[in-house]
């Protein structure tokens, strides 16, 4: 077992903290449940709850993360908008999680270098909204909020804010992460058998090919290693995986914060790696109070309307000692904004000497609606926010370490353009996201190989 790390002083807790201390701030995008005794009851009960993650494992991935801030290691982040309850099932968190071992397959190939892998799964169930209600003809009710909060239909009855909905969505986060923890035991990442990750329909990717030679091209390497130390090579047959999800719903993020007996402090224990949405960020809010006295990694979602100042004060207040891997900025400034709105942060946080791990988010800037009433996402756009960020963070000296994506493995029409370039009329055949559009499998792995080219070229510039 690890030894517990009695090297970090118990002292760096903040005295007038507590799990419950965001309670005196104003809180944006919490439900109004109507009924308070119902809400008391849920809570309780998952204050008995077991955790989803441990504190030795939120270590480690922050280790792995202050690595990424130097440059040794790169983040791939990515997975669903919003998880569901009814998308809780063994093909939809397969297909995710091959997909997201491919991408991640292609970047340590292509960028030589470990990557650090980060699902947004298993607790990714609470969205924020630009409304609080929705009116259609007379009847006006609660927006949807994701299925940990309510249900999409628009019926009284499916949209009142439900608190049973926490313990369920405990439970769902629960039969996923166990999920996923037995495919990766069981030998699923195993790169001696990187055909086991495949999904169905690869082979007709205009893609496929060079991903192929590439899985060829490993294969081959790993038998010259065996052949030429006469054993297996080890350890090529389990892979870390971390999970993240906006800690938005305060109530339940508050009731999976623990003490340990081994590390001090406070961990939220139902996230390795939370982040605040850009709607809640406000540094003197309820969310940036929960986050600052939790020893988790976490991350901040950075949008056009932020000033170097407030991501000054942003940094003193949820990293004040500079600890490493403590914090990750994901800025999703859209690809008509980012070469205006990104260098001004990035030159203040670099003056300043203040350590983060920068992180691209090209997809929710980046969301526009179709003339056939589709919320979209072109991926020409998607693609020249990642380019540009990168260039924007070889200019400014900064480094950009990582990138955060929506996708999915189902073979989805969400997202317009990419390889098969997809056009208006193909998202009819096959739009599923209740909120945000999603790359599909084949548009996933094309970012992953444009993030190897982008990297290299900037690298060696021509
Ligand atoms: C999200 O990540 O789904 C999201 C709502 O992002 P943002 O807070 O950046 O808008
Ligand atoms: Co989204």
């Amino acid at each position: 077992m690890p030894t517990p790390d009695r090297t970090l002083r118990a002292v760096n807790l903040p005295a007038d903290w507590s799990p419950e201390s965001w309670r005196n701030r104003t809180a944006m995008q919490l439900p109004q449940y109507p009924d308070a005794r119902a809400l008391e009851e849920a809570l309780a009960e998952l204050r008995t709850l077991p955790p989803l993650v441990t504190s030795w494992e939120i270590l480690s991935l922050k280790q792995q993360l202050a690595d990424a801030q130097e440059g040794k290691r790169f983040l791939l982040q990515g997975g669903d908008c919003a998880e569901t309850f009814d998308g809780c099932r063994s093909d939809v968190i397969s297909n995710r999680l091959k997909v997201l071992l491919q991408m991640s397959l292609v970047l340590v190939h292509g960028l030589r270098k470990p990557v650090v892998r980060v699902g947004r799964f298993a607790g990714q169930y609470a969205k924020p909204r630009s409304a609080d209600s929705e009116t259609i003809g007379e009847v006006t009710l609660p927006s949807y909020r994701g299925d940990m909060v309510n249900a999409p239909d628009f019926t009284p009855e499916s949209r009142t804010p439900d608190p049973r909905r926490m313990i369920k969505a405990h439970a769902r986060s629960a039969m996923t992460m166990n999920f996923v923890r037995a495919l990766i035991d069981g030998g699923f990442a195993d790169l001696h058998h990187p055909e086991y990750w495949n999904l169905s329909w690869v082979g007709h990717s205009p893609l496929a090919d060079e991903y192929r030679r590439m899985v060829t091209a490993i294969g081959d390497a790993v038998r010259f290693m065996e052949t030429l130390s006469g054993s297996e090579v080890h350890n090529l047959n389990r892979v870390d995986f971390y999970t993240s999800h906006e800690a938005l719903l305060l109530p339940y993020e508050e009731s999976l914060t623990r003490q340990v007996p081994r590390h001090w402090g406070w961990f939220n224990l139902s996230t390795h790696y939370p982040w605040i949405g850009m709607r809640t960020a406000q540094v003197d809010g309820a969310h940036a109070e929960y986050f600052r006295g939790i020893r988790n990694p976490i991350a901040l979602k950075v949008g056009p309307s932020v000033t170097p100042d407030q991501l000054l004060r942003t940094i003193d207040l949820l990293n004040p000692e500079d600890e490493p891997g403590r914090l990750t900025f994901i800025h999703r400034m859209g690809a008509t904004g980012i070469a205006e709105k990104l260098p001004p942060l990035l030159d203040a946080v670099r003056r300043d000497g203040r350590r983060v791990l920068w992180v691209c988010d090209p997809m929710h800037g980046n969301t526009e609606s179709t003339s056939n009433g589709y919320k979209t996402r072109r991926f020409r756009n998607i693609r020249s926010e990642l380019e540009q960020a990168f260039e924007l963070h070889a200019a400014a000296g900064t480094r950009l370490g990582g990138a955060h994506l929506e996708l999915t493995g189902e073979d989805v029409t969400e997202c317009l353009g990419g390889a098969r370039e997809l056009t208006e009329s193909d998202l009819e055949r096959a739009y599923k996201s209740t909120v945000d559009p999603r790359l599909n499998y084949e548009q996933a792995l094309e970012i992953a190989m444009l993030i190897v080219r982008k990297q290299a070229q900037i690298a060696a510039p021509a």
